[in-house]
């Protein structure tokens, strides 16, 4: 049973503020009954007493890493546990997404994770989650964006009179980034070439970065035979490999694990309205 009914004894609370999901420190992690509210305790070891800082205190630094991570509101429930692949390839993705957020080593940051998929398949959910993990529970400084935003960012950046590279520069030196909805979007020479920068400058540092994309992976449109010229068109317009342009196409699967989920699975979004409708 949990001593504290508000956060389950997390010492955290996750809520909807404005357009972003934020954390706050529970009121229960004042009160520590581990420490007293001391901030520290001691530890006994080989017959000499050392004092150890508590675990209440780290709890305020992860709640500001997961506030700069800047989650979208909606994704104030994404998290491992409301996650429930459907398929084999979201079961993977899933996998990795929680292998790499649970293992994450600083010294040694692992390959990160781009996932394509249809619209309302739990792509952004994934990402989400283990960002907050990665904030919450292991302290590491994050990072999402929607690459409109980045977009947006990178163009303010420039009105503001600085470089493309100093209008990146956080999201550059950012221990794990998220970058949702790559692809999308026209993206000008501009815009492509900064992108362009800010992957190839993570690659370099070896930095842990996850993608989501609507776009597919596959690496050849109308393979085997001939195929309509009109079908073929509409095909590799869907490629992210042909939107993103073959540099940053090559790196993405260097620096991360690649999963495609199904064409035909369904729209998670379409189906929780309509059996939210029928109760
Ligand atoms: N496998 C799943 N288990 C639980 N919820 C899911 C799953 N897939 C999608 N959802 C939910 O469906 C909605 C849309 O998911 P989202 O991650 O935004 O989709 P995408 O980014 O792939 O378009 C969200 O509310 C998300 O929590
Ligand atoms: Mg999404
Ligand atoms: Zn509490
Ligand atoms: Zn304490």
């Amino acid at each position: 049973m949990p001593v504290c009914p508000s956060c389950k004894d997390a010492r955290y609370l996750v809520e909807k503020n404005g357009e972003r999901t934020v954390a706050k420190v529970c009121a229960c992690n004042e009160t520590c009954t581990v420490c007293g509210g001391s901030g520290h305790t001691f530890v006994e070891e080989k017959g000499y007493t050392f004092v150890r800082p508590c675990g209440c205190r780290s709890i305020a630094r992860r709640v500001t890493l997961f506030n700069q991570a800047r989650l979208p509101a909606r994704a104030v429930g994404f998290t491992f546990e409301t996650f429930t692949p459907e398929t084999e390839e979201q079961n993977l993705a899933k996998g990795v997404a929680e292998t790499t957020a649970r293992r994450y080593r600083p010294d040694s940051p692992s390959k990160g994770l781009i996932v394509s998929g249809p619209v309302g398949t739990g792509k952004t959910h994934l990402l989400c989650a283990a960002l907050r993990y990665l904030t919450l529970e292991v302290g590491v400084p994050s990072r999402y964006v929607e690459i409109s935003f980045l977009f947006s960012e990178i163009k303010n950046g420039f009105q503001a009179g600085k470089s493309g590279l100093e209008a990146i520069a956080p999201l550059v030196d950012v221990e794990v980034l998220a970058i949702d909805e790559i692809g999308k979007g026209r993206g000008s020479g501009f815009e492509l070439d900064t992108l362009d920068e800010l992957i190839a400058r993570r690659y370099n540092s070896g930095r842990t970065t996850l993608f989501a994309t609507n776009l597919s992976l596959a690496a050849e449109a109308g393979k085997g035979g001939y195929v309509d010229p009109v079908v073929y068109e509409q095909r590799t317009q869907s490629l992210l490999r042909i939107k993103v342009g073959e540099r940053i196409y090559s790196r993405l699967f260097e620096m991360c694990h690649a999963i495609e989920f199904p064409s035909n699975l369904k729209d998670h979004r379409k189906s929780d309205k309509a059996s939210l409708a029928a109760k």
